[in-house]
């Protein structure tokens, strides 16, 4: 065994190694691996006859053979880091994004006044301890008209024509059929709720009259109630939603569920009260309907007239959203056009 030899071995690996392009497999410098330092390998079994040689040439073959092996390792680990590298810039290059290209542009939906108007409100009224309600669209006549003491022949009923399935079962006129059900579910305890829904009348559609529209009514029933917690719950809830400065007024008016009836008028936003072209000279606008709960509904419902009392009210969600936001005509709300809906917030 001679040096010689040796450098010849190492001299054979380095330019193999070197001889690989940067691009090549990792698969050819593996085979290079086991071509020089395997166990098989020459120089390997250079290393195993060691013991048969004398101590000093023990020592010199020795130190050689560990000095070339470990130039072999130093130049593949090299080698391998500049494979992986030039495999990595590569990956880097075939997947680099383009980021001057213009984007897709995502639309995002916009909230459709109506959801908005009727979230405020629902909020509001949570905010005052009341509980969310609803009920079935289709009813029957004894809940959508008798339980709330408008009897077949009653006039009111012309009032809220329907469209009817059968001589008892109708698409449901307003939302206090669903009080209706409350009431005889509460079984004569005191009830706080609202009943948001659609409601559906015989009605030519026009800039403000739809078929089908959307309700909010609200119930309260307890002992001690009396139109004064009426009139502040209506204040406190038309303040929240359309300012502070507004004047709430109550005028006399006829619903046969509740005794007495009001309507409930907010003062103008652009004259605040004087009187103008868009409040049509009253000073005011007409924005809800509501009473004192008719001692006849809380009979029929399981209330004792003489021990309880309540007050109920009604609002039209798209009458709310046209006046808080000025919109010119209903039908724009059910119609979706991406045009008006921008104009509002975009939904969270
Ligand atoms: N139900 C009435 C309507 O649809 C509104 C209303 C509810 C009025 C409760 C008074 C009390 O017009």
């Amino acid at each position: 065994m001679n040096y010689e030899n040796l450098d010849q071995i190492l001299n054979r690996a380095l330019k193999q190694i070197d001889d690989l392009k940067n691009d090549a497999p990792m698969s050819d410098l593996i085979d290079i691996k086991n071509r020089y330092l395997a166990k098989k390998s020459e120089l390997m079994s250079i290393l195993a006859t060691l013991g048969s040689l004398d101590p000093k040439q023990r020592k010199n073959v020795g130190q050689k053979v560990n000095d070339v092996k470990r130039q072999i390792v130093d130049a593949i680990d090299t080698k391998q880091k500049i494979i992986e590298k030039h495999a990595l810039n590569q990956k880097l290059v075939n997947e680099k994004i383009d980021i001057s290209l213009p984007g897709k542009n995502y639309i995002s939906g916009y909230t459709n006044p109506f959801f908005i108007i009727k979230k405020e409100i629902t909020n509001i009224f949570l905010n005052m301890g009341y509980e969310v309600v609803e009920g079935p669209e289709v009813e029957s006549d004894h809940n959508n008209f008798e339980l709330l003491n408008i009897p077949k022949d009653h006039p009111a009923r012309d009032m809220q024509d329907s469209f009817w399935f059968d001589p008892n079962t109708l698409l449901r006129t307003h939302t206090s059929a669903v009080q209706a059900h409350a009431m005889q579910e509460a079984n004569g305890k005191p009830l706080r709720i609202i009943c948001p829904g659609k409601v559906y009348r015989r009605d030519n559609d026009d800039a403000t009259h739809s078929h089908q529209f959307a309700q909010i009514e609200g119930l309260l029933i307890d002992k001690n109630i009396n139109m004064g917690h009426l009139k502040a719950t209506l204040e406190l809830f038309l303040r929240r939603l359309f300012g502070q400065d507004r004047q709430i007024r109550l005028r006399s008016s006829f619903f046969p569920f509740t005794e007495p009836s009001v309507e409930v008028d907010i003062s103008c936003a652009n004259c605040h009260g004087k009187g103008c072209p868009m409040c049509k000279g009253s000073g005011y606008i007409e924005i809800l309907g509501g009473g004192m709960v008719h001692p006849n509904v809380l009979k029929m419902n399981g209330y004792d007239p003489d021990v309880y009392s309540g007050f109920a009210f009604g609002l039209g969600i798209e009458r709310i959203a046209i006046l808080k936001y000025g919109i010119d005509d209903i039908r724009r709300i059910y119609t979706n056009d991406v045009r008006f809906l921008h104009q509002f917030k975009k939904s969270d």
